[in-house]
């Protein structure tokens, strides 16, 4: 028999080497690359002539398609981010850290599923059957008809669903755990995953079943191992969470089949994950009212607003290079926001250390942040506690103006509906209806923004005093 090939793969994101290297020169991690046994071509057997390929009828576009190709499970959160429902013969991959609640949350889609009269089948690679029973007993869900098993081989897994009426859902929990025949590699290693995916994506496309596939995710985010896993997929899930909050946060970071800028929003109870049908009360349920360095943000997620409060400090730093922190939102953009402080509204804050944080463990991408950002942290320099019922809004531009956002009404009629008074917003909004009850107060500039909160201020005998001056 030849000499078996090896080939070095990391672990990671699937690049394959010669020969071990401490770093991966693909995506940059250390320690990743390890030793696999190379995914040989099968050599010709004897006596059997290599395959022909085989002919097949091409069709055209217009023809026969598959009814109600979406099926909504009934969970909102879930619907909403998936895109209305899960696809027939579609795959989706759910990251997060473990103890997030991926197993509990898919316990539920499946539940939903099985108590509508559809199939579903949930395999766990990771726990016993009696451990998912013992879950499902204290979610409430025993009684549903959902089709359980321990399982971790693929070609088992793929002849037993085959055998009768396709399921609706298959549910494999999770796929670093699966392993096929087809490869050689161990158990967990990247050729694995990979391999097991891809016999179960061919699966799902042949049935027509839709199947969701449980990845664990690295501290840095990443869906652990297979980064390959997510280029398979029809769309990647990953559920969130601050340790400290029950707040969960399902988002789509890629979707085929619909947007991905929705978020879902749960709770973590002992009874399961209840739904969050007004976030904005959640978030800013917490707040800590007139303490300078917090200002309400009126965003948007996907289609829907959401209220968040975003809290600064600013303090003299005793560092050479002052420390710049921030949770929740993009560093860039809080560079972006400091150096337009410095440059158009006579803010120093080069002695100062700033971090910024939004409250409740919510992410924002959206630069409709910037003015709220901006307004939280000269609040905390300037020692001037904002108004308890403003929110704000407005993109901050380079030359220091305040430009008007998508959604304007949208955010407007949701802090009247959580009874805030006021909204500072950009100029070019400022006539825009939606928020009735609401004072609008339209701001050009951020310079302007900054000496108006300043001068309410109290600064503290160690604030820069600068940040006074408009
Ligand atoms: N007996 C319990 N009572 C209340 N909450 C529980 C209980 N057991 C587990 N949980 C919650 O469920 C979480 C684990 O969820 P699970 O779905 O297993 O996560 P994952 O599959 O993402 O690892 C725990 O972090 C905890 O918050
Ligand atoms: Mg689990
Ligand atoms: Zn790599």
């Amino acid at each position: 028999m030849a000499r078996r090939e090896l080939t070095f793969v990391c672990q990671n994101c699937g690049a394959l080497y010669g020969r071990w290297q401490g770093k991966c020169d693909a995506c940059g991690e250390w320690n990743t690359i390890a030793e696999e046994a190379a995914a040989t071509a099968r050599p010709p057997q004897p006596g059997r002539a290599p395959r022909k390929g085989r002919k097949f009828a091409l069709e055209p576009l217009t023809g026969e398609t598959h009814d109600a190709p979406r099926l909504a499970c009934g969970i909102t959160e879930f619907d909403r981010v998936t895109g209305g429902g899960l696809v027939r013969g579609s795959v989706l991959l759910l990251g997060g850290d473990p103890g997030i609640g991926k197993s509990t949350l898919l316990l539920e889609v499946a539940a939903k599923l099985a108590r509508a009269r559809h199939r579903a089948v949930y395999i766990s690679g990771e726990e016993a059957v009696a451990q998912v029973r013992l879950r499902a007993e204290r979610l409430k869900l025993a009684d549903a008809q959902i089709e359980l098993a321990a399982e971790t081989s693929v070609e088992d897994i793929v002849a037993t669903l085959s055998d009768r009426d396709t399921p609706r859902l298959v549910v494999i929990d999770s796929i670093q755990t699966m392993w096929t025949d087809a490869v050689e590699s161990a158990p967990g290693t990247v050729t694995q995953v990979r391999g097991a995916a891809a016999a179960l994506i061919r699966f799902a496309k042949r049935s027509g079943a839709a199947l969701i596939l449980v990845g664990h995710v690295t501290k840095d985010g990443q869906i652990a191992g297979p980064r390959v896993v997510e280029h398979m997929v029809d769309a990647v899930l990953s559920f969130e969470g601050e340790g400290s909050h029950q707040f969960r946060i399902l988002r789509a970071v890629k979707n085929r089949f619909g947007p991905t800028d929705e978020i879902g929003v749960f709770e973590m109870t002992g009874l399961g994950l209840k739904e969050i049908a007004n976030p904005s009360a959640l978030f800013l349920s917490e707040r800590d009212l007139g303490s300078p360095g917090t200002a309400v943000f009126a965003g948007i997620e996907g289609t829907r607003p959401i209220l968040v409060e975003m809290q600064a400090l600013v303090a003299p730093t005793s560092l050479g290079t002052p420390r710049r922190a921030v949770v929740g939102w993009d560093p860039s953009r809080l560079a972006m926001v400091l150096a337009v402080l410095e440059a158009h509204c006579g803010i120093r804050l080069s002695g100062h250390d700033v971090y910024l944080n939004v409250a409740g463990g919510l992410r924002i991408q959206e630069p409709a942040a910037d003015l709220a950002a901006a307004a939280a942290l000269v609040s905390s320099l300037a020692n001037a506690p904002l108004p308890a019922d403003a929110v704000y809004f407005g993109e901050v531009s380079l030359s220091g103006a305040v430009r008007p956002v998508a959604q304007a009404a949208a955010r407007l009629k949701e802090a009247a509906k959580l009874g805030f008074a006021r909204a500072v917003i950009p100029q070019g909004a400022a006539n825009e209806s939606g928020g009735e009850g609401l004072a609008l107060n339209g701001v050009q500039s951020l310079a302007e923004l900054a000496a108006e909160i300043a001068a309410h201020g109290t600064p503290s005998p160690r604030a820069d005093r600068r940040a006074r001056e408009p």
